[in-house]
């Protein structure tokens, strides 16, 4: 699935990009250029192996050749390909540019390793329910913000740089992230809400646990669903986007795009949630939270073993509703038939609906 959406992403690009020239120093294109590569796999899954070089150039990973993330192929023609892309292995071919050094991932990958859904690139077992870099990142297309190219900035970069292909790459690298070109709150939701709201993965992780004496959270089993009931849940289902979603309560604020790496259980005194930074955290957005505040439960249930009150309170409520909109209905119908009888008559007029005098000489106002 994962490797059909890498390939989707680049897919769909093919009608959203003219061509963009990259090079193809290692020539894998030589094959991987031709439509129709691909097969179905044991499982039933249809892989494509074809890659359309404009499409690819238009990609954030353009400027880095094929074998430097494919680095397991050391010849060509290469054989079965067994192991997966890591993605904290070292590009030969990039240099970071501040340090010099060669690019790599690594900084995030070991953040990424010490926090809760730390793994390998080919895991099994339990541990491979966790998401790899390639569960959450496909490989998105350079700046969806790049059609406001603002040419009059790159003008100016021009008077000293000569070069526009320069001038307009670096500008489409840094106003990706200038304009937090990112996931929405209800992305984030959907994305977190794939494995936490799949009962049997969940169920999984909660039988292993306590067959290994591990502690889980106490909302582990519930944590999607109570989210969708919380107040913060259904204004976010409705669009809004100033409610907290997953990450605006379990990655750290300090250093936001590092630490979405870095979700650890609330049980842990490094995590938002910790009942430690919990009034810090509702402090983020709610800027009179305290000790109180923060007590109230961000993944309320109703269910009666969960919360008997709520689940109480639920249904006294459902009652009270219901209850009030009968009189409220029973009173308008026997308004309706009294005045009837007063022979006044139903007529539209000057925003009013009644409009006649009462036969019977009952009218209240006169
Ligand atoms: C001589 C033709 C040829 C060249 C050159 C070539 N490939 Fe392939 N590649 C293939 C074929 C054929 C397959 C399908 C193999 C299969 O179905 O098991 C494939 C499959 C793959 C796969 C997918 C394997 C899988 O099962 O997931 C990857 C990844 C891959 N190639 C990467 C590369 C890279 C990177 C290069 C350049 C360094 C390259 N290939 C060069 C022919 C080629
Ligand atoms: C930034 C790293 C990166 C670069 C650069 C890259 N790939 Fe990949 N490629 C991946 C990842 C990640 C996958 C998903 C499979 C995996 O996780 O191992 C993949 C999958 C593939 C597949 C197999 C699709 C499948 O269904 O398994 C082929 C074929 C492929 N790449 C060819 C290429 C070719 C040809 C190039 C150069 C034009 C290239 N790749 C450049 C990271 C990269
Ligand atoms: C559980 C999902 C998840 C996993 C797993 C994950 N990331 Fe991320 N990553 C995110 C989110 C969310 C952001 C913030 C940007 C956004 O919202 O799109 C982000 C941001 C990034 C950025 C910054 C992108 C930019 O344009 O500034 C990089 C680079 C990155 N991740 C690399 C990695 C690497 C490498 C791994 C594997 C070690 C990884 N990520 C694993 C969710 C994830
Ligand atoms: C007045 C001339 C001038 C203008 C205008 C200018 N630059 Fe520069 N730029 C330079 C000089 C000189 C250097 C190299 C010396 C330095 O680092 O200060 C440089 C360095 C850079 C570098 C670092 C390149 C590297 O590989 O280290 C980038 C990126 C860059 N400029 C982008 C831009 C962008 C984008 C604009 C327009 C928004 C711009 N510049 C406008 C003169 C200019
Ligand atoms: C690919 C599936 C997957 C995705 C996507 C995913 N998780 Fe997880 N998550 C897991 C698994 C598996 C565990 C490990 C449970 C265990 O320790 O057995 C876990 C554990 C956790 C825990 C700690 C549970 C505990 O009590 O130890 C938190 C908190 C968490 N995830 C939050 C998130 C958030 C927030 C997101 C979205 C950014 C997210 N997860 C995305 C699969 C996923
Ligand atoms: C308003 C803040 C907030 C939001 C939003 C939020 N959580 Fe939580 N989450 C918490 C707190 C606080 C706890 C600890 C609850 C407890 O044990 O009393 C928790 C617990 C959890 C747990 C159980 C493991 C643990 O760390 O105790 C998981 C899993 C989890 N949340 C996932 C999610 C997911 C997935 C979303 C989005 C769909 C989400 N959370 C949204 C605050 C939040
Ligand atoms: C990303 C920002 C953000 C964070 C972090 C956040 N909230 Fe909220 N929360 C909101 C917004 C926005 C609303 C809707 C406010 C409104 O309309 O009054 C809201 C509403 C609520 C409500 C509904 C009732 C009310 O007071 O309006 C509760 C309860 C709540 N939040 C509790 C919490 C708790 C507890 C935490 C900390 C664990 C927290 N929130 C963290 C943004 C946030």
């Amino acid at each position: 699935m994962k490797h059909i959406l890498f390939i989707a992403s680049l897919l769909t690009l093919l009608f959203s990009n003219p061509a963009q020239a990259f090079e193809d120093d290692s020539g894998c294109l030589l094959c991987h250029k031709y439509p129709k590569m691909g097969r179905i796999t044991e499982k039933g899954t249809k892989r494509i192996y074809q890659v359309m070089p404009g499409v690819f150039g238009s990609t954030v990973h353009r400027n880095v050749p094929c074998t430097d993330c494919h680095n397991y192929i050391k010849q060509l023609p290469h054989r079965e390909v067994t192991e997966g892309v890591r993605c904290d292995s070292e590009c030969h071919s990039i240099k970071n540019p501040a340090t010099g050094k060669n690019f790599t991932h690594k900084p995030i990958y070991n953040k990424f390793k010490e926090s809760v859904h730390g793994r390998e690139k080919i895991e099994t077992g339990l541990d491979a329910d966790k998401p790899y870099c390639v569960t959450c990142h496909t490989n998105p297309i350079y700046n969806p913000a790049e059609d406001k190219l603002p040419e009059n900035i790159v003008d100016r970069c021009v008077v000293c740089h000569e070069d526009r292909d320069f001038v307009v790459n670096w500008y489409k690298h840094t106003s990706r992230r200038i304009r937090e070109v990112k996931r929405s709150p209800s992305e984030i939701v959907e994305l977190c809400s794939n494995c936490h709201s799949d009962k049997a993965l969940v169920e999984r992780h909660v039988e292993a646990a306590k067959k290994e004496g591990r502690e889980l959270g106490r909302k582990y089993p519930i944590a999607v669903e109570s989210y969708d009931e919380s107040f913060h849940g259904k204004v976010t289902r409705y669009g809004f986007t100033k409610a907290a979603n997953c990450l605006d309560c379990h990655a750290k604020k300090k250093n936001y795009y590092m630490n979405v790496h870095d979700i650890r259980p609330s049980r842990d005194p490094e995590s938002p949630v910790n009942p430690k930074n919990k009034v810090e955290t509702c402090r983020n957005c709610h800027i009179y939270a305290d000790e109180g505040y923060a007590q109230l439960d961000p993944h309320p249930t109703s269910s009666k073993e969960g919360n008997a009150f709520r689940y109480y309170a639920n249904i006294i409520y459902g009652w009270v509703g219901d209850i009030v909109i009968v009189l409220l209905v029973g009173m308008a119908l026997l308004e309706t038939i009294g005045r009837r009888r007063d022979g006044v008559g139903w007529i539209l007029r000057k925003g009013s609906s009644w409009w006649r005098k009462s036969k019977r000489n009952r009218d209240r106002i006169q």
